[in-house]
């Protein structure tokens, strides 16, 4: 299993480019399983994880394509409305197959995702809603076995926000007979990112960032090019990486509007941040500043940035309150931070970190995608040498992170 050497205590200077969104691009992936005519989309990011999509898909029928940042994909037939537990249980976000295959296909057979590192995240959302437009779903042999003629539009509340859910709901909504209103719907970029994708595909949506998503259902859609949005997670983690190490560099390709919080609690540890239409540029210089955070959902702050915040905390000069609102469990990198030498104290859904002025370089083991995240920007700041072991959790998210943090001069290195 590979890992990551790095040395800390460099600060990082330079350019990079920021990549694709992960988080659009799975769900617009699935888009393609709605028409019969090629989708080609740019800027998708080179992970694991749209790797594991891309093969799902396959395995359904859908002819795929992938050259660097392009991918084609062209589901003239579904053969086979498939996709199993080996590939679910490595990626939850494959339930994202399952609205639009019921839309397109009149069946799905979907593994359900089971337990999960950070918490039980089930999918009766996603279940709850697909039935209000007429679907039946029996679960049998740990598999969602969901039928319907043809998915009707319905009025569905959401009981809690919901970032896949809704998707799944709007991919399944541009094909049903009728008008879906989704109430309480998540408003992520990622999900608008969607939106405008279906719209090119010919889709009639409405709302999408709001909490309010209305989709008049088509006959059928079109193929379209789309580019995928830049991923704000990525941006952040870069940005906390140099709030930490001190420095200066700029993010080329991003999108400053959708970190507006990320960018106010930087700029609250103490870095200068100057943001243009498309590129962030920061600086930072000597300890931060001690940062509460609260996750919540958008616009509210990440909870896919907490990991990030937490490291930085670390080091910082006071005492930061780290609250999680949105995943039960996802606080195990706290243990990993405390190998280096961070002092933090778990109560409930928070952690409070008594920042501490230096970290020490230790191995520690990498739980999930960000926590990963949290414990490499960890690395950069500790005295000597710090190992992060599995970072198959780190492909899954981030394109090119060594070679990018490389480019800035942090000394890391992948073992194979
Ligand atoms: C998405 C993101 C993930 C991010 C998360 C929260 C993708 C591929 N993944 O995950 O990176 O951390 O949003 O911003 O976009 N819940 C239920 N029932 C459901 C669905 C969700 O109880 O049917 C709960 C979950 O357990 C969790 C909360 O709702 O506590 C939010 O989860 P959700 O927004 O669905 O996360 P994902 O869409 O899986």
């Amino acid at each position: 299993m590979d890992k990551l050497k790095i040395r800390g205590g460099c600060t990082l200077e330079g350019e990079i480019r920021v990549s694709g969104a992960k988080n659009a691009a799975l769900p617009i992936l699935c888009a393609a399983l709605l028409t019969e005519r090629t989708l080609s989309l740019t800027n998708v990011p080179r992970l694991m994880d749209v790797r594991t999509m891309t093969k799902l898909l396959a395995q359904m029928g859908v002819e795929v394509s992938a050259k660097d940042d392009r991918v084609e994909l062209r589901a003239a037939k579904l053969t086979n409305p498939e996709a199993p537990y080996e590939m679910v249980k490595t990626m939850r976000a494959s339930v994202l197959v399952l609205g639009p295959l019921l839309a397109r296909a009149g069946r799905a057979r979907v593994s359900l995702p089971g337990g999960c590192a950070i918490g039980s995240r089930p999918v009766d959302q996603h279940l709850k809603g697909l039935q209000a437009m007429g679907a039946t779903i029996a679960v049998e042999h740990g598999y969602m076995e969901a039928r319907a003629e043809r998915l009707r539009g319905a009025r569905i509340v959401m009981d809690m926000v919901t970032v896949t859910g809704t998707e799944n709901l709007m991919l399944a909504a541009t094909l049903a007979d009728g008008t879906t209103l989704i109430e309480n719907a998540a408003r992520e970029p990622e999900v608008v990112d969607l939106a405008h994708c279906l719209a090119a595909m010919g889709a009639k949506i409405e709302g999408a960032g709001s909490d309010a998503i209305r989709v008049e259902g088509v006959r059928a859609l079109r193929g379209a090019e789309y580019r995928v949005m830049p991923d704000r997670i990525e941006t952040g983690t870069y940005l906390a990486a140099v709030a930490a190490t001190g420095g200066k560099v700029k993010l080329r390709d991003a999108a400053p509007a959708t970190l507006d919080v990320t960018l106010e609690k930087l700029r609250e540890a103490g870095a200068t941040i100057r943001a243009g239409d498309n590129h962030i540029e920061i600086e930072a210089d000597g300890r931060p500043h001690s940062v509460s955070v609260r996750t919540a959902p958008y616009p509210g702050f990440a909870t896919d940035m907490q990991a990030q915040f937490m490291a930085l905390a670390a080091i910082g000069d006071g005492t930061a309150v780290i609250t999680e609102t949105i995943f039960e469990n996802r606080f195990m990198h706290a243990l990993e931070l405390q190998r280096l030498g961070a002092e933090i104290a778990i109560q409930g859904n928070s952690a409070v970190v008594s920042g501490v002025p230096r970290l020490q370089g230790a191995t520690v083991m990498a739980t999930d995608l960000r926590a990963s995240a949290g414990l490499v920007i960890a690395g950069l700041i500790a005295d000597g040498e710090t190992v992060v072991d599995r970072i198959y959790h780190l492909d899954r998210g981030y394109e090119a992170l060594e070679t990018k943090l490389g480019a800035l001069g942090a000394r890391i290195e992948r073992l194979k």
